[in-house]
């Protein structure tokens, strides 16, 4: 059994990630401000919030995955430097909190391995993402900067997916004809449903995955690099 520390795990990605990982037998500790009503001898949670609370001690970790993040989309005049602050602080600062605590932990951990994650408008340049396309640039560089200190004992991964169908997203998802758009602006025709995302993140903590550290995984539909 593999014990996984999932920050943000009561919705959307981490959600996912979490049903899948209690399915298959391993142990699962979600950090979120809101408790899940989840009924399994293999799950524990703290409620708390990542920027402002005391972390809890946590006494084995083999894999730790970061999902709370943001979507500010603003014209950059409207953009406030608050947005940008609020941005770094709850997609960046939240998860080096994270790593800081648990590494020591995570370093004793079997295949011991983080998960972090940035968005499609980081590579592919997109109008009013001036904020949240810096913020998850940066997540981009920690990861392969993370990946380099801690080699050879934890692997650092990211994954940058396109628009994904959960709460975060569900202002821009506002009816069907506006993601009927969206998905056809992909080169698949489709964006993501938090399962998708979350089979490679749950692909990135298994010991399949045990060769790939430094990595950006590209979960968006070819939208970052096919032009057809
Ligand atoms: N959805 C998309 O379209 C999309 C696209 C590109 C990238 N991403 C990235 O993928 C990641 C996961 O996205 P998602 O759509 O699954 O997000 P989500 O639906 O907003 O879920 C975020 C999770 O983080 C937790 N969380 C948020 N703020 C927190 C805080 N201050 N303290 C503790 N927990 C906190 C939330 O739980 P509580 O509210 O209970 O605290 C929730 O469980 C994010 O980094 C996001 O930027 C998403």
């Amino acid at each position: 059994m593999r014990n996984i520390l999932i920050i943000g795990g009561s919705r959307g990605i981490g959600n996912s990630i979490l049903n899948y990982q209690l399915n298959t037998g391993n142990y699962c500790i979600n950090i979120s401000r809101n408790s899940l009503a989840v009924n399994n001898e293999n799950y524990k949670e703290y409620n708390l919030d990542i920027l402002k609370d005391e972390l809890p001690d946590i006494d084995s970790i083999d894999s730790l995955v970061y999902c709370p993040g943001s979507i500010t989309l603003k014209p950059f005049l409207q953009l406030k430097e608050e947005d940008f602050k609020n941005d770094f602080e709850i997609n960046v600062i939240g998860a080096v909190r994270s790593i800081q605590k648990y590494l020591n932990v995570l370093k004793k951990g079997s295949n011991p391995s983080i998960v972090l994650f940035s968005t499609v408008a980081v590579t592919k340049g997109m109008a009013f993402h001036a904020s949240i396309s810096s913020a998850k640039a940066a997540i981009e560089g920690i990861t392969k900067s993370l990946a380099a200190e801690f080699a050879p004992t934890v692997r650092v991964n990211c994954i940058a997916p396109t628009i994904t169908k959960t709460e975060l997203a569900k202002n821009i998802l506002r009816n069907e004809k506006i993601e009927e758009n969206i998905s056809n602006s992909h080169p698949l025709k489709k964006i993501c449903e938090a399962d998708d995302v979350a089979a490679v993140a749950n692909f990135l903590i298994s010991k399949e995955s045990n060769k790939i550290t430094g990595q950006i995984m590209r979960v968006d539909s070819g939208m970052s690099t096919l032009k057809i």
